[in-house]
C-alpha cells in the first residue's frame, strides 16, 4: 500500500509517517520546507520514507503527485497553525486550510485511479467555537470564531460535498487538542514542559503563559493519527469526533508537569497579555463515541502521562544542549 502525507513534518505527518512506514506502507511526504523535513526524518528508522518539496499554492503539482506516486490512501496535515496565530493572516488561512484542500478534492475526482484513493483530512474542534452543546458531537452545529476555524470548516464542507456528490472516499477527523513530544515551541504543553525542564535544571528563572483558566480536550498526538489510519480503512467514508471527552485547564497542566519535577509553577510564572488570544474557543470537550462504536478507537493516555513524557524528554533534550562541547 502506498500512503501520501501533506505537512508530513509537523506533529502529526510525523507520527502518522512513522505508523505507517512501520506498517509496511512505502510513504511519500510532502513539504514546504524540504531542508526542515529532511532534518525531522534524519534517523535510520526513516529511511526508507521518500520526502518531496512541494507548493500548496500550485494545483497542477497536487495532480502530478497523484499521478506519479499513485497513493491508495491520502492524510492531509497541510495547515497554518496556531497558537495566537490562529488570528493571523486570514488569506494565507483560507488558501492553505481551506482552498487547497478543494484542491486535492479535485485532484482526487479527475484521478483515474479515484476509486482506489482514500483521503482522510485533519479537521479541527476549532470550527466549534463557542459551542453552548458540550460535549461536541458529529451532529453539533459549527460555529468558529477565528480566520483558523473559519477555514477549517471550509475544507470540513468541501470534503463533505466531494463525497456526497461525487462518491470520493473522502473523511474529515474532527481532531481535538493532541500533544506529543513532537508538538512545535508555539503550543502550551510544549511551552509548559520546556518550562518546567530547563527551570529544574536551573537553564531559566521563568516563563510566561497567557489565559491560565483555558480549558481544552487534551489526547496523545500518535493514537490520533491511528483514529485517522482507521478511518480511512474504513469501508463506509464518513467523519468522526476524535478527542478523549475530558477537559482540563492549563492550569492544571502547569501542577502535573512542575509537580513532577518537584517545583511549584507559581514561583515562575509570568502572565503576559501577548499569550492572550482575541477571543477564546470555550467549553470544547469532544464525545468520540461514534468512532468507539463504528471503529473500535478510544483515546487511552491520559494528558497527565502525556505531559510526564514532554517534560522528561525536555530534561534530556535541555541536558544534551548543555553538554559542553569536547575541546579539540
Ligand atoms: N499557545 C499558547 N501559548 N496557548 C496558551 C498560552 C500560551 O502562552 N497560555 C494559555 N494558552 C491556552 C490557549 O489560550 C488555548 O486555550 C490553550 O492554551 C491551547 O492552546 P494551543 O496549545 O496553542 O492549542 P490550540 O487549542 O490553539 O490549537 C490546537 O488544537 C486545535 C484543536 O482544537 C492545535 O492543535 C490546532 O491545530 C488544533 O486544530
Amino acid at each position: 500500500m502506498r500512503a501520501l502525507i501533506t505537512g508530513v513534518s509537523g506533529q502529526d505527518g510525523y507520527h502518522m509517517a512513522q505508523l505507517l512506514l512501520s506498517s509496511g506502507y512505502e510513504v511519500l511526504g510532502l513539504t514546504s520546507n524540504l531542508a526542515k523535513a529532511s532534518l525531522v526524518f534524519a534517523a535510520p528508522s526513516f529511511a526508507t520514507i521518500c520526502l518531496s518539496e512541494f507548493d500548496y499554492r500550485k494545483p497542477d503539482e497536487i495532480g502530478r503527485a497523484l499521478s506519479e506516486f499513485e497513493p491508495d490512501l491520502i492524510f492531509n496535515f497541510a495547515a497554518l497553525a496556531s497558537g495566537r496565530g490562529m488570528f493571523d493572516s486570514a488569506q494565507e488561512m483560507v488558501e492553505l486550510n481551506g482552498v487547497f484542500v478543494g484542491n486535492l478534492l479535485e485532484a482526487i475526482r479527475l484521478s483515474p485511479r479515484n476509486d482506489h484513493i482514500s483521503f482522510c483530512q485533519a479537521s479541527s474542534s476549532e470550527m466549534f467555537g463557542n459551542v453552548e452543546i458540550c460535549p461536541q458531537a458529529e451532529d453539533t452545529p459549527f460555529n468558529p470564531k477565528s480566520p483558523y476555524g473559519a477555514a477549517k470548516l471550509l475544507a470540513h464542507n468541501l470534503v463533505k460535498i466531494y463525497r456526497e456528490t461525487y462518491g470520493i472516499r473522502c473523511c474529515s477527523a474532527v481532531l481535538f487538542n493532541h500533544e506529543s513530544i513532537r508538538r512545535p515551541e508555539n503550543f502550551v504543553t510544549r511551552k509548559i514542559a520546556t518550562a518546567a525542564a530547563k527551570i529544574k535544571l536551573g537553564l531559566v528563572g521563568q516563563f510566561s503563559l497567557g489565559n491560565l483558566g483555558a480549558k481544552r480536550d487534551w489526547g496523545y498526538a500518535p493514537e490520533y493519527v491511528q483514529a485517522m489510519h482507521l478511518m480511512a480503512l474504513a469501508p463506509q467514508s464518513c467523519d468522526y469526533i476524535v478527542a478523549s471527552g475530558t477537559l482540563k485547564s492549563v492550569q492544571y497542566l502547569c501542577e502535573v508537569a512542575f509537580g513532577h519535577v518537584g517545583l511549584d509553577y507559581r514561583k515562575y510564572l509570568k502572565v503576559e497579555s501577548q499569550n492572550l488570544r482575541p477571543i477564546e474557543s470555550k467549553n470544547l470537550c469532544g464525545d468520540a463515541n461514534k468512532i468507539a462504536r463504528d471503529l473500535g478507537w478510544r483515546a487511552n493516555r491520559s494528558i497527565d502521562a502525556v505531559m510526564v513524557e514532554m517534560v522528561e524528554f525536555e530534561l534530556g533534550s535541555a541536558q544534551v544542549q548543555n553538554v559542553e562541547p569536547a575541546k579539540s
